[in-house]
């Protein structure tokens, strides 16, 4: 189990992390959203290395750790696919998945890159691309090159012993509809190797895939709600999940306030109460609610009810 026990982050006059609490077990797919600037990416570089944190602890498999660096943190089964691609346009796929490790393909001082292709190849059916590991990356499409990403944090596989943890830092903002479906159906076969972190705005894309959902605002965690039934299990991929609460504890949170998705303005956008209307029949349970954002959940649910696009809930709800 991954843990971050209040966590702090402060840039010179943002204070970017207040007091975070966290966590995720193997097997889980874990949903953070929350408005432009609710400190979402600065919690994934955190847990990622990239940035250090002022204060609190991230506790793995209840081991207080520090990373000075993404390397550091990938050598505890870390991994991001960024939210701006990281890979190298003019390097091969191969070359690209295994920067920076080149070393074990070296046989008497040059690359074997048969070898290397073979590899890359093995990597690749992981995330189910069948392309040529030879072919120079900038000729692949966004969402093959977020494969790419994914099968390059899929390595640590090989080189990590302990569980992995992949960081998905709002992979779905460029995608289609349909190669949104085909991440998401991969990212659920992929819970037997790893645990997900998903970055989105788009609420109903995190409430069809994660076990819990953490809902952030202004650097703090204002929510968490989890799956009715509680946990990963079967029935991930029902859009109709059993278990649940009834529909005012859940439609009165403080859970849809801060997960309007970027389009929202003063209007509820149909996608806004296509989410409510979804939460209302998903057997999301609140486990933790913020006081502090109650008021902005009464002016959604006003809005709501004054915008067209938004009907009262199915009567099946
Ligand atoms: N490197 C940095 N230096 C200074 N301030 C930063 C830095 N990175 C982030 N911030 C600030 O920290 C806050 C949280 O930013 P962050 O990028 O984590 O938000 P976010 O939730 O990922 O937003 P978005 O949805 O727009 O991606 C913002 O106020 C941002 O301006
Ligand atoms: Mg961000």
């Amino acid at each position: 189990m991954y843990e971050l026990k209040s966590l702090d982050k402060k840039f010179p006059g943002v204070h970017a992390l207040k007091a975070i609490d966290f966590h995720i077990k193997r097997g889980e797919i874990v949903g953070l959203v929350g408005e432009n600037g609710a400190g979402k990416s600065t919690l994934m570089k955190v847990i990622y290395g990239a940035y250090q944190p002022d204060g609190g602890q991230i506790l793995i498999n209840g081991d207080a750790v520090r990373f000075a660096n993404p390397r550091q943190a990938m050598e505890k089964g870390i991994g991001m696919v960024f939210q701006e691609q990281s890979l190298i346009p003019n390097l091969t796929v191969m070359e690209n998945i295994f920067l920076g490790y080149e070393q074990q393909f070296v046989r008497l001082g040059v690359i074997n890159w048969k070898e290397m292709a073979k590899a890359a190849k093995a990597q690749l059916a992981k995330v189910k691309l069948d392309i040529d590991p030879s072919t120079v990356t900038s000729k692949l499409s966004f969402a093959q090159r977020q494969l790419v990403e994914l099968a390059k944090v899929l390595t640590l596989e090989e080189r990590v012993d302990g569980d992995l943890v992949i960081l998905l830092d709002e992979p779905t903002s460029v995608l289609s509809k349909d190669e949104v479906e085909l991440l998401f159906k991969l990212v659920r076969e992929l819970v037997t190797r790893a645990s997900f972190i998903f970055v989105s705005h788009r609420m109903d894309e995190v409430m069809e895939l994660s076990d819990r959902i953490y809902v952030m605002k202004d650097g703090q965690v204002v929510d968490v709600v989890e799956r009715g039934g509680g946990g990963a299990d079967a029935n991930r991929s029902s859009t109709r999940w059993s278990g649940g609460t009834s529909t005012s504890n859940i439609i009165g949170s403080s859970f849809k306030s801060p997960t309007i998705p970027r389009e929202s303005s003063s209007k509820c956008p149909a996608s806004t109460c296509q989410a409510a209307r979804r939460i209302s029949r998903s057997g999301f349970t609140p486990v933790r609610s913020c006081a502090s954002s109650e008021p902005k959940a009464r002016a959604v649910k006003r809005s709501c009810a004054q915008s067209t696009a938004c009907s009262a809930p199915p009567a099946d709800a």
